[in-house]
């Protein structure tokens, strides 16, 4: 086994990717497609699952031929914005909707009115989140209201619901496999943090049929085996996680209280809880990280909903950049953001503050405000984003000693160094940031025998790291907290 590969698909908000992994964890190939982003209405985002697949399936077949066919590859691992529905038709196999991609706040009323009728303690006790249109069943329901051939499925028993791993694993087994890891299931506000399936109660109250919804699996094993046409040959499928677990395991955030900051599209903070329920008093999420041999271990989770997507924004709808690389030297470039404050509330306020309504915000202009003290400022809100969700998980008894980055704005070394700054905490990125990635492969590899345990997996795939410690003098840093709260007050 020592010479095959592990196939990673990485299926995030904005690509698709498959990636190579050899069995110690070493990265040997990537092939990546852009997703085209819908944006229907204000608020509104979706995708198209036959893209999704259609980009996926090309990406995997580059690598399976870089890895010298399909028998060099001892399994897959799939990885995958979480919440993000899919609808499709159990017999034709095709989509009926486009996506509602997890940013999409269409929902927001249906949450009000469920809250309003005193809902949410219920449902955060049982699967440890809230009524948020972020989570999939809303969008589930949604689908279910206005789309005319998702009801003529649901009527027929021919629909099936899923979040992208779902969608992928079905079309990989062709139509064999309708399932959906604990990590991702969790996120649905369907699946108790203890219970082992769907909870009936649950898909009432958000008009759910149980009979959409794919079966409930472990994260690690062989979850399904791919239709021998697509890849050349049969694979099986043995690691599966929703993207933020999966970043969790590949920064070896196993013990509890370790904990992890991706930087993606959003930002995702996940401090490990072991096999104790989370909770939170402090609007953080409590989510299933692991299920292997039906064992589960949770994590607490601070989501945030723009990171990434925020310089994209920058680079293509306002151009103020042309590269997300030039950000580094702009924001080097002035001695402070010169008072100007970005707020990214561009699709809301996730935790702690759980606003659907707020809207992002640019304050404290002058004529001496360049593009650079922006660009800045729009770095700096990812510090004091992070910040925000460090002060709920210590008031939750999760207070983080330090924590680990991740994603492709982790590669930032100015947007490193001002975490630990703004935290004061010393922050840790591996030299491999792509353990969104590394986590799915370290999964399928447990999953495929390679390793007898996810700590002995971890040990033996995770990479070197390097720290940044503290450096900002106290004035400077409490002058950036004013700033940042009173232009938070005002969104
Ligand atoms: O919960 C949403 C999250 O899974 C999206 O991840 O990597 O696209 O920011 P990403």
């Amino acid at each position: 086994m020592n010479d095959q590969f592990i196939l990673v698909l990485d299926e995030g908000t904005t690509s698709t990717r498959a990636m190579l992994f050899a069995l110690d964890g070493k990265p040997s190939g990537t092939a990546q497609a852009e997703l085209t982003q819908f944006y229907p209405q204000d608020g509104w985002v979706e995708h198209d699952a036959a893209e999704i697949w259609d980009k996926t399936l090309a990406c995997a077949r580059e690598m399976v031929e870089r890895a010298g066919g399909a028998e060099r590859i001892a399994a897959i691992g799939i990885t995958n914005q979480r919440e993000t529905v899919v609808a499709w038709d159990k017999q034709t196999g095709e989509p009926l909707a486009r996506a509602i991609v997890w940013q999409d706040r269409r929902t927001a009323e249906f949450c009000a009115r469920l809250k309003a009728s005193g809902h949410e303690e219920a449902v955060r006790g049982k699967t440890g989140l809230l009524l948020d249109p972020y989570f999939s069943a809303t969008k589930m329901r949604w689908m279910l209201d206005n789309v005319p051939h998702v009801q003529g499925a649901a009527e027929r028993g021919t629909l099936a619901f899923g979040t992208v791993e779902s969608w992928l694993v079905w079309c990989l087994s062709g139509g064999q496999q309708h399932v959906s890891d604990a990590s991702n299931a969790s996120r649905s506000l369907l699946l108790p943090l203890d219970g082992d399936t769907w909870d009936e109660d649950l898909c009432e109250l958000f008009g759910v049929p149980l009979a959409a919804l794919p079966q409930v699996v472990d994260c690690a094993g062989t979850i399904a085996e791919t239709a021998p046409d697509f890849l050349g040959a049969v694979i099986p499928i043995c690691g599966m996680a929703g993207d933020q677990q999966a970043a969790t395991i590949g920064q070896g955030c196993l013990e509890p209280g370790a904990t992890k900051a991706t930087y993606g599209t959003g930002a995702f903070i996940l401090a490990s809880t072991g096999s104790t329920l989370p909770h939170s008093d402090n609007r953080l999420l409590g989510t299933v990280l692991t299920q292997i041999n039906g064992e589960r271990t949770y994590a607490l989770e601070g989501s945030v909903f723009v990171a990434g997507s925020l310089v994209q924004y920058l680079r293509d709808t306002l151009g103020l950049i042309a590269s997300a690389g030039e950000t580094e030297e702009l924001a080097r470039s002035v001695a402070d953001s010169g008072g100007v404050v970005v707020v990214p509330a561009l699709s809301g306020l996730g935790a702690p503050h759980w606003r659907p309504d707020a809207r992002g915000s640019i304050t404290g202009l002058s004529f001496a405000s360049s593009r650079a003290h922006v660009v800045r400022a729009a770095l700096e809100a990812m510090a004091h984003q992070t910040r925000d969700l460090a002060a709920a998980f210590a008031a939750d008894g999760a207070r983080w000693r330090g924590i680990r980055i991740d994603g492709g704005m982790a590669a930032n070394d100015w947007m490193a160094q001002d975490l630990a700054d703004i935290l004061q905490l010393p922050v840790t990125r591996p030299h491999f940031v792509e353990t969104t990635a590394l986590g799915a492969a370290i999964l399928a590899a447990l999953g495929c025998g390679a390793y007898s345990s996810l700590a002995e997996a971890t040990a033996a795939m995770c990479g070197d790291a390097r720290e940044f410690a503290p450096q900002m003098e106290a004035a400077t840093r409490a002058v950036r907290l004013a700033n940042w709260e009173r232009a938070l007050a005002k969104v």
